[in-house]
């Protein structure tokens, strides 16, 4: 069964707190959202594996560390996805960038697919799947389906990432993936009955864009 983690960096916290503010302006929602998703990555990614590497400094040869192990991408789920990938690939420059756009029927809160692009070696990559909201879940399995099912994605190589989670998004998305690991910045109360995460955080699209 996968890990679900709450990373629950003090930076992580603070900012956390004031993304959920509805009184935070669109610019610092979006500044924080790239920030704690930096800090989100920075944290998960300590378990890199890494190899020995010879570098000549100005003074002598030496056998230092340099990563190893599997290149990394990262797949927002379109639009508020996006919002976190300016802080991660500050992080890891080398990454790739893929995408899925998903939106919500806001009637049968079931996720439509209307947009993937990948890198093309993805199955040969550590992926981080990012959405800042994993509320029923629809979304996040709706993404990871768009890389395991159809392109034969192993699941063991993807970790999915969000700021806010809900139990029941949490526990939907253990049953479809149980080999995906799930970090999240805050694990919530539950659900409402529009399907928004209470105590949440609002729409992180539209608070991320400025829609409305
Ligand atoms: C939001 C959010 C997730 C999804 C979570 O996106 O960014 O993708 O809802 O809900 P779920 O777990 O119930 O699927 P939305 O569909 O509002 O689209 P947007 O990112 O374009 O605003
Ligand atoms: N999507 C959001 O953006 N916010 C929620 O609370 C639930 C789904």
């Amino acid at each position: 069964m996968s890990k679900v983690v709450v990373v629950d960096h003090p930076l992580i916290q603070h900012k956390l707190t004031m993304i959920r503010d509805k009184n935070t302006s669109t610019k610092q929602f979006r500044e924080l959202t790239n920030e704690i998703g930096m800090l989100m990555v920075y944290d998960i990614t300590r378990d890199l594996p890494l190899k020995d590497v010879e570098v000549e400094t100005p003074l002598v040869k030496t056998t230092q560390k340099q990563l190893a192990g599997k290149k990394m991408a990262v797949i927002p789920i379109l639009r508020a996805g996006l919002g976190m990938v300016d802080g991660i690939i500050d992080l890891v420059p080398a990454a790739r960038i893929g995408h899925v756009g998903l939106y919500r029927d806001e009637e049968t809160l079931e996720a439509v697919e209307y947009f993937a692009k990948f890198p093309q070696d993805i199955q040969e990559r550590r992926l981080f799947v990012v959405d800042p909201m994993l509320a029923t879940g629809g979304s996040a399995i709706a993404a990871l389906d768009a890389l395991v099912k159809k392109r034969d994605v192993n699941p063991e190589n993807i970790t999915f990432v969000c700021l806010v989670a809900a139990p029941e998004g949490v526990e939907a998305l253990q049953e479809a993936y149980p080999d995906v690991d799930i970090y999240t910045a805050a694990l919530d109360e539950k659900l409402n009955e529009s399907g928004y995460i209470v105590p949440g955080l609002g729409d992180a699209g539209d608070r991320i864009f400025g829609t409305k």
